[in-house]
């Protein structure tokens, strides 16, 4: 895995602090990544994405937990970055967990790495009233690993219930420029089957692709029923986590600089930044 450099702007200061560090699979994590540069524009960051082994959703978990750990690992060396927030659903679900309790604490005790399932979990328990059913849809390896449902739990009142979907399709077709395409439309009503029959509360897209389809989703589920997704969830918990955490903010580098690194083709993720994400 040799990622390479897309593009930069600006100049790094020379100090010991340096830049926030964001992780995804592909492509998607843009879409987060975009709203915390946005909400916190005088920080330096670092994207990382592994675009060679994208997409993560249909892997092995200990496939999603090896890149993931590998993707952080050049983050905190290469990088030097004192926090890396995994802005993808899969990694967040398939290998958070397990970095944060074995391998952080052993190999880099000063850093820290954040997901983006618990500060949706924590927003949905906003609203959830006991008796909801709360609609998620995500990758296969995402649905298979059961990490929505176990957060979820942890802050949603207790009969709350929650209806999961794989959507193996939709992230390859959204990535693959087939965002507005009919076909897309109808496989898309095909996932959502299961919500006819059993209608639901609040719906966790739970996937770094899916907001592409926001304007779909809202004309079938209308305006009444919420819909949660990582990037509003993220900025909000990140920027209180920073708050709470100043020994890990007083290492983040300000000068607003973005560094976009793949282990795909720097050229093609130029060039899907700016169609899909208009970076
Ligand atoms: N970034 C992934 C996620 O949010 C979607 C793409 C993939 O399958 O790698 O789950």
């Amino acid at each position: 895995m040799t990622p390479q450099r897309v593009r930069g702007h600006g100049e790094r200061s020379q100090t010991m602090k340096a830049p926030m560090g964001i992780f995804d699979s592909g492509y998607g994590g843009l879409s987060v990544f975009k709203k915390i540069a946005r909400e916190m524009p005088w920080y330096d960051y670092c994207y990382f994405g592994d675009n060679a082994r994208a997409p993560y959703g249909d892997r092995a978990p200990s496939e999603v937990f090896e890149y993931t750990k590998q993707a952080v690992e050049w983050l905190f060396t290469k990088g030097n970055a004192p926090l890396v927030v995994l802005a993808c659903n899969t990694a967040s679900a398939l290998a958070l967990r397990r970095l944060q309790q074995e391998w952080l604490p052993e190999y880099f005790p000063d850093r820290r790495i954040l997901g983006v399932l618990i500060p949706v979990a924590e927003d949905i328990a906003k609203t959830a009233r006991p008796g909801d059913r709360i609609g998620l849809l995500a990758t296969p390896a995402t649905i298979a690993s059961g990490a929505w449902r176990r957060e979820l739990k942890k802050y949603l009142p207790r009969d709350c219930s929650i209806i999961e979907q794989a959507c193996p399709l939709l992230a390859p077709l959204i990535e693959g420029g087939y965002g507005n395409n009919e076909a897309t439309h109808a496989i898309l009503k095909e996932y959502l089957l299961p919500f006819e029959k059993r209608p639901v509360q609040s719906l966790i897209l739970g996937c770094t692709h899916y907001p592409f389809l926001l304007s779909h989703f809202r004309s079938i589920f209308g305006k009444n029923t919420p819909l949660f997704y990582s990037g509003e969830s993220v900025v909000h918990a990140l920027k209180s986590y920073l708050i709470r955490h100043p020994e890990i903010e007083c290492c983040l580098s300000r000068d607003g600089t973005k560094e976009y690194y793949t282990t795909g083709d720097p050229a093609e993720f130029r060039k899907k930044a700016e169609q899909l994400f208009n970076i």
